[in-house]
Order: C-alpha cells, then structure tokens, then sequence
C-alpha cells in the first residue's frame, strides 16, 4: 500500500516548496494539486467559458483531459496532448482557477485524478482540502499556515525580485480576500483537519519547516 502525507494550508504559506522538498528527500512523487485546478483554468479560459456562470463551467469541465506525468522529478500538467506546465503561474489563471475551483463538477473531476494518484505512488499531495476530503485516511497531515503580514512580505519580495511593481498594503488585503474565500466557500473549504499537526512557519525559515515536517513523519511512523 503507498503512504499518503498531505499538506494544506492557505495561498503564501510555502507548501509547494516545502512539499517539493519533504517528497524529495522521501523518495516520494509530490503533487500539486493547485497546478491541477490552474491547468483547469486555461481549458476553461482556452474554451471561452464565462467564469461567473456555474452551469456553463461544470458542463465545460466535463472534457478536460487533465493529465499528470514527471519528468526528472518534476509535475508536468497536460492537458489532452498539449504539456501547459509553463502556463499555470500567471496571474490571469491564477485568478480564473479562484474562481472555477469551488465549482462541485470541477472538483469532483479532479477528486479522481488526485486519489488514483495517491493509490498508486507514495506522495507528498498539497492543496487545500487534502486531509479533510481527498485523502482523510493520508497517513501523516499537516496544515501549514503563516501569519497574513508575512505571507504578504514573502510574496512582495518575489514579485520585487521578478522587477513586478507592487503595494505590500495592495499583496496584504488580496491575501486577506482569497484566505476569506478559501475558508468560506460551500465545498471543500480550506480548514484544518483534526488529526492534522500544525506547522505555523511565520518565524520559520524554509528549511527548518522541512526539517519540522520530516521529524513529525518519523513521528508517525514510529521510529
Ligand atoms: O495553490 P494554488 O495557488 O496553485 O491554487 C490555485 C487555485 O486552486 C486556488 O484558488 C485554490 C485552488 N485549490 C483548491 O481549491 N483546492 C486545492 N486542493 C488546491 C488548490
């Protein structure tokens, strides 16, 4: 049987670096899951579909070929034969991803592809409601959190160092609106789950975060 960790938590708390990092250092697959629901977004936006319209999404969702392959490591996302990894970080998906993935047929489809994955392989799988829906039986969960100011900070100094002008006061209520909107949508919202450990890493830096979660994986595992 494959060994499942999960780790949730809200936008800016660096799972996707920690989780990269944890799978790696297991020998896992890791999974990011928020690159699925993205991949999501560009065959909505590619197919023209009004985003504010949940009829018109859940029927044009239904024939996304949303599929997962790893290369030296890496996710690579595909949608039907066209690999669309290099398009899922900017910013007009990731805000048409906010607003297709509470949608109930969007997530049922990729409900799927993300158990299947977790059957076959050991992984590490991040998200937002991975140890409460996707994988409540995940053999270690953590939810990964930071305060709101310094995952504003963070993500600041990642758009100053890419040259993008920007306000920390502007990063800070964005942050504060998608937290709201991940914490109170109807399905699947963003909530700790009970058996999950919490990792606060507001005054951690990424490493210890790493090293935090691979002792409470040995914890688990009863070594
Ligand atoms: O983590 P991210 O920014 O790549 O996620 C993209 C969007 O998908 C974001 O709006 C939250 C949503 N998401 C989700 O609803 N459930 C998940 N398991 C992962 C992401």
């Amino acid at each position: 049987m494959s060994t499942n960790i999960a780790i949730d938590g809200p936008a800016g708390a660096g799972k996707s670096t920690v989780a990269r990092a944890v799978a790696k250092e297991l020998s896992y697959i890791y999974v990011d899951t928020g690159a699925m629901y993205r991949a999501m977004a560009v065959h909505l936006l590619h197919k023209g579909t009004d985003l504010e319209n949940a009829a018109a999404v859940a029927q044009s969702c239904q024939d996304a070929e949303i599929t997962i392959a790893y290369e030296n490591g890496e996710q690579q996302v595909f949608l039907g034969e066209e690999n669309v990894t290099l398009q899922l970080r900017t910013e007009e998906v990731g805000k048409a991803a906010s607003k297709s993935s509470p949608n109930p047929a969007v997530r049922q489809k990729l409900f799927h592809l993300q158990r299947e994955l977790a059957a076959k392989y050991d992984v590490v799988m991040d998200g937002r409601d991975i140890g409460t829906t996707i994988l409540p039986e995940a053999d270690v969960k953590i939810y990964l959190t930071a305060s709101v100011s310094t995952r504003a900070l963070r993500r600041y100094k990642e758009l100053l160092e890419k040259g993008e002008h920007c306000e920390l006061a502007q990063i800070e209520k964005d942050i504060e609106e998608r937290d709201f909107r991940d914490k109170n949508r109807e399905i699947s919202p963003l909530r700790q789950a009970k058996d999950a450990v919490l990792v606060d890493s507001s005054e951690m830096t990424a490493a210890e975060v790493i090293r935090r979660i691979l002792e409470i994986c040995k914890e688990k595992d009863g070594r």
